[in-house]
This record gives C-alpha cells, structure tokens and sequence, in this order.
C-alpha cells in the first residue's frame, strides 16, 4: 500500500466537469495526494432502482489518478434517495417521540431495516466490485460519521423487533430480564420479551437498566451495519484499506468495538467548534485530548479524514483561523499519531446545508490565502511524514475511558454539569498543563505499563474490573479512584453487599459512608495551605489505618473531614478523590501523583505552548506548538536538533516545530 500523507476532500458532484481538471491541477500544485470521494452521492450513483452510473466517478477517478492524486472511495449510505423513502416510507427513522424524521437532511435512515440493509449490500457489492481492484483507488470509508445525526435513534418496528432478539440472546429466558433490569419496580415485569419497547418517551422517567441495555444495543446495531459492508468490500479489495471517520469522543457507538472492523480509524478534527450556536471553540487540551482518545480506538496511528481549512459554519459561524492557525491545529493532530491528514473540504460548496462550512479554496474557487498557507505547511512537512510513520508517544499515565460509563452517566448524571467525558478532559488538563503524554485506555485495556493509571467515575464495576484494579496496584502501580466508583453492577443496579466502592475500598482505604450532591453550591477543599475551589459532590468517608490524608474539605457541615486519600497496597498505591476538583485542585494533585509515581514531563511549561510527542525504536521526535498569536520562547531539553521550524526555543505565532533525537542503541 502507498504511503501518502495529503489529501482533501471533494465532492466532484457539485462542480461542473469542466472545472475538475483545474480543481486536479491546484491539488497537485499544493502537493495533494489523495483524496475522499462520493460519500453522499448515492442519487449521483443509483438515480433510480438499480440504474448505476457510475462513469462520472470512473472519469473522476482516472482524472486524478492522471495527477498523481489517488482516491477513497465512501459509500453513500449516510444519504438514501428521495426515490428510495419514497417507495419504501418504512426505512425513514422514527425518533422517541414516534415521530417520523422526513427526507431532507442526511442519515434519514433506519440501520436495522431489512429493506434497507438489502439496498445498502446491493450498492456496496456493486461499488466494491468496480473499484476493489482500480489502481487509483487505496481505501474505503463505509458510510460517513456512523451514529451522527442518530440522537434519536431509532424506535421503529424493526428497531423494536430487533432489540427484542438482542434481548432475548442476551438474558435468554424473560425472567433473567425482570431481575435484571429491576422490573418489580413500578410494575415493569414483562410476561413475554414480545412485551418490549423500544424506549418512546414515557409520562415519567425510564428505567435506567433498560436504557443502559438500549445504548449498548443501538452501539451494536451501528457496528453490525457497518460490518455488513465492511465484509462486502473486502471481499473484492485485498489491497485497499477500509477506515471509518470517527467523531472524537462522541457517543452513539463503541468506537472500539467499531475499530475491530477497521484497518486504521480515523477521525474529523474541527477546533473551531460547530455550528450549532452553542458549541464552544474548544480549548487546546481538549482538542489533544480528542486526538489522543481517537489514537486510544485501535492503540496505533490513525488519519485524520477530515481537518478544519477554514471557517465552520451551517447557520451560524465560528471564527476565521488566523495565519499560521489551520496548519498548527494540522501539526498537533501529526503529533498526537495522525500518520495523514486530508483537509475537509477543497473548495467551499455554494448550495445546500454547509454553504458557510469553508474549504481550502473560497467559494469563488480562486487560491487565497488558505490555500498558500497549506501548501507552504505540505512542502515542508511531507517529506519528514515518512519517518513519523508508525510512531507512537510513550506515555506513561493512562486515563481509563469507557463508553459503557459514558451512557449510565448520560441516563443518570447526578448532577447537571457533571459530565464523564468533561470529568476525563479536567484530569487530562492538568497533565496537558505539565507536558506530560497521556494515552487514553479501554477497561479491557493493558494497564501494565502505566506508572499512573486515572480511573475517574468507574461508576458501573464488575468483578472482573474489581481484581483488575487490585491487580495493577498489587503490581506496583499508582491508580487513582474517585467519587462514584463501584456504585452498581453492569445491569445498573445499586449495589447493596458494601459500603463504596465496594471490594475496592480494601485497595484505596476508604469507604463512603455518606455524600452530598452539591447542588448549586461550590466547596472549598484544603490542600496543604491553600483553600481551593471544587464541586459537584462531596464524598464522606471513614479511612482503613493506615490512609494518609492529602486534602480535606473545608466547607459545609463536614468540614475537617478527608476529601483526598492515599492509601498503599500490595507494591503500590491508590488516590481516592471524593469530588470534583476544580483547576488549581487538580493541578496540585497531579502534580503530587506524578512525583510520587515519577512521571517524567516532556519539557518545562509556557503558557499557550504545547508539547507533545512520537517515538519509534531509534528516534523521538518532539513537537512543540505556539496555539497564540503571540511569539513565545521555550527551552528545547536536551540531545534535540531542530527538524522543522525556524529557530528552536523562539516561536512565531502560531508556529510549530518539530525536534529530533536520536535514541541510544
Ligand atoms: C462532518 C461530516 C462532513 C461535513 C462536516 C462539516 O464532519 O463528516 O460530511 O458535514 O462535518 O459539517
Ligand atoms: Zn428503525
């Protein structure tokens, strides 16, 4: 397989023929080697039960072939036909309300629909058998952002028929599902799996096991709709790779499990924020930490399928990137494991719904200055991409992520701004501040060669997980529990046999006894001499001898009681964390874990500087990021010599350097 590193993303569908020569032209001369076509030209390709035209696509293909620019194919599956809903009504989804979602946007689609389904393997095997073995064409993404757009989800009567089967290999008699799922509350017991809905909304509350089994099967049914093409197309395309673009931390699907599928994951990267009026330009930290959970989906490098080039934007706008930002915002995906990125879109589309969502060139076609900018960034970097290929960072703190956690915190979430994900992204913050390199891992991950593994929220715990944890600390290692953890078993019921967490207190050295939802109200907590801020709950517990107390909170009728635990084990030892902490709480209390568990820092902090880095077996390469638009200075460590970038320890604004050292053999 090739190994190329640029591309774009284009849409020949909305452009006359006779601009895609010129369009293939500018590509080349900005060093574009690939890019990502037909993901939503279902129509374009099938404009009428199967009547396939394909010969657009096969010129296009060829044309850019003809440039040197390769291809990956998307299936279109993401946008069904207004022919296709119209003969067959029943594939549109029908949402919680059990109202039907109408043609005239995208995923206006039911995934478990058998009429459907059989449209979808029709297309793909005829795509696949066309393009399995071009010369032109390297990968295959199925679909396009599976589970976006599916909020709702789908409570059709397929989708309902479906979750019944599920259910019934799940638990195999119904009476395993009543204990379960707790159905002797209010009278929820079912006679027959028949009796099952598919959650419409209710006059009250859900039943929160039955949601939790809801999520997981909804994950499942988007993974078994992406296998079903992901098989197809492998059957014709021994050598082209099938990836999928991934949404960061998004939540409708178990990325890992969907990351069995695929030969690489790869992930849309837009800083900027999105277009809904409420949605943040997000921080940098979270930006990395986005990019580092996407690298966390398979534990190898990943491409970026779609990076911001300009301004986003539906109905409503973010900001335009400053000089120098688009390609600094490129870099760190580079250095958090992209081993390529293809910038989304080439050129900004003049109809439809992303009018505003800008591309490299401007609606006008005419190459600006994002297109000078990019093409600068592409000859520079390109030729160093070879020899980061394959390269990883060698963190040594993991964060446990979950997506099981995620969905029983979004059914019960205790408290309105407290968030899984959120929670994750604060302790991942403070590690960010410290240019400390953090990976992000499964449950059934190796915990084993983490000096300090963070376990925020492991709210749902089996048994398994329970000796897990001993286990790494009986080892030697340093894991840090919080608020919340071992509170119900996997069917998301309390558990009743210990106070909390449960078999883990014997490892932390606490049990909670009491807490306190703090409601509208913040606390302060005292660590050594400073009294600071932290929220959302309060955990109150006793401590096993022999638990040292490293915070204790100074507000509310428990004042001078312990907020923050340490507690040895086996070879090593356990934080307890009883709150929320707030910034300079966190910072503080990494700080003091990583010395303890000596974690080494990349290199000294600068503010609005990031350092991240990749290793192979005989090199480490360091990239330093100025993410302000402000000249910063930094100090390079030692045994670096300066890849790219124009002097090392002074940065332009927004310029990013990448370092270089040879390891010892
Ligand atoms: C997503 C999608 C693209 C496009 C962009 C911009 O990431 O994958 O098709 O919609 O957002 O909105
Ligand atoms: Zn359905």
């Amino acid at each position: 397989m090739k190994q190329l590193h640029f591309g774009v993303d284009y849409y020949p569908e909305h452009w006359e023929r006779a601009r895609w020569d010129k369009d293939a032209a500018l590509m080349q001369g900005m060093g574009i080697q690939m890019v990502r076509m037909a993901e939503f030209s279902w129509h374009k390709l099938e404009p009428e039960e199967g009547i396939y035209e394909f010969g657009w696509l096969d010129e296009a293909i060829g044309l850019f072939g003809a440039h040197g620019i390769y291809t990956i194919v998307g299936t279109p599956t993401a946008a069904p036909p207004a022919w296709m809903a119209d003969k067959h009504p029943e594939i549109l989804p029908i949402d919680r309300e059990g109202r039907v979602r109408g043609f005239g946007g995208r995923h206006h689609d039911c995934q478990s629909s058998p009429v459907y389904r059989q449209y979808v393997r029709k297309l793909t095997e005829e795509m696949a058998r066309r393009y399995g073995e071009n010369p032109y064409v390297i990968g295959w993404q199925p679909d396009n952002e599976l589970g976006n757009s599916h909020q709702e989800l789908c409570t059709c009567a397929s989708c309902r028929k479906h979750f019944q089967g599920w259910l019934r290999k799940k638990y195999q008699t119904v009476q395993n599902l009543n204990q379960a799922w707790g159905n002797a509350f209010w009278s929820q017991e079912y006679n027959d799996f028949k009796e099952v809905p598919a959650p419409r909304i209710t006059v009250t509350g859900e039943n929160p096991s039955a949601m939790l089994d809801w999520k997981r099967f909804c994950s499942d049914l988007i993974v078994d709709f992406a296998r079903e093409q992901t098989e197809i197309i492998r059957r014709y395309a021994k050598n082209q790779f099938i990836t999928h673009n991934y949404m960061g931390f998004a939540d409708k699907v178990d990325y890992y499990k969907l990351g069995e599928l695929l030969d690489f994951v790869s992930h849309d990267q837009y800083p900027g924020g999105f277009y809904l009026p409420e949605s943040p330009h997000e921080k940098e930290h979270v930006l990395a930490a986005t990019l580092d959970v996407v690298r966390s989906y398979k534990n190898q490098p990943f491409w970026i399928m779609e990076q911001q080039s300009g301004i986003t934007g539906w109905e409503v706008m973010g900001r335009a990137p400053a000089p120098g930002q688009l390609s600094a915002w490129a870099m760190q995906s580079i250095a958090h494991g992209a081993d390529a990125v293809v910038f989304f879109r080439w050129r900004t589309c003049a109809m439809g719904t992303e009018q505003y969502w800008h591309g490299i060139l401007p609606h006008s076609g005419n190459p600006g200055r994002r297109y000078k900018e990019l093409q600068d960034f592409i000859h520079e970097v390109n030729p160093l991409m070879d020899s980061l290929q394959g390269s990883m960072p060698n963190a040594q703190v993991g964060i446990v992520f979950s997506f099981e956690q995620e969905y029983a915190f979004q059914i019960q979430p205790h408290h309105k701004d407290l968030s899984y994900t959120r929670q994750l992204q604060k302790y991942y913050h403070a590690l960010y501040e410290r240019n400390i390199p953090v990976d992000f891992v499964p449950q059934q991950g190796d915990f084993s060669k983490y000096k300090l593994l963070l376990a925020p929220l492991q709210y749902l715990m089996s048994p398994e997980m329970e000796e897990k944890y001993m286990d790494y600390v009986g080892q030697g290692g340093h894991l840090l529990l919080t608020m919340r953890t071992g509170v119900k078993d996997v069917n998301n019921i309390c558990m009743t046999e210990r106070e909390l967490p449960g078999r883990l207190s014997k490892v932390a050295g606490v049990e909670v006894l009491d807490y306190d939802c703090l409601r509208d109200a913040q606390i302060e907590v005292l660590f050594g001499e400073e009294k600071l801020p932290a929220g959302i709950w309060s955990d109150l517990m006793r401590l096993l001898p022999g638990t040292e107390t490293l915070a204790s909170y100074a507000s509310e009728f428990y004042a001078g009681e312990p907020c923050i635990t340490a507690h040895a084990y086996g070879c090593g030892a356990c934080y307890y964390v009883g709150t929320e902490p707030g910034e300079a709480l966190m910072d503080r209390l990494l700080s003091l874990a990583c010395s303890r568990a000596e974690v080494d820092s990349l290199m000294e902090p600068v503010d609005g500087v990031e350092c991240a880095s990749r290793e192979n077996e005989s090199q480490s390469f360091l990239f330093v990021i100025n993410h302000t638009g402000e000249c910063k200075a930094y100090e390079a460590p030692e045994g670096y010599q300066l890849l790219k970038g124009g002097q090392a320890g002074a940065l332009k604004a927004y310029e990013a350097q990448i370092l270089q050292r040879q390891k010892m053999p």
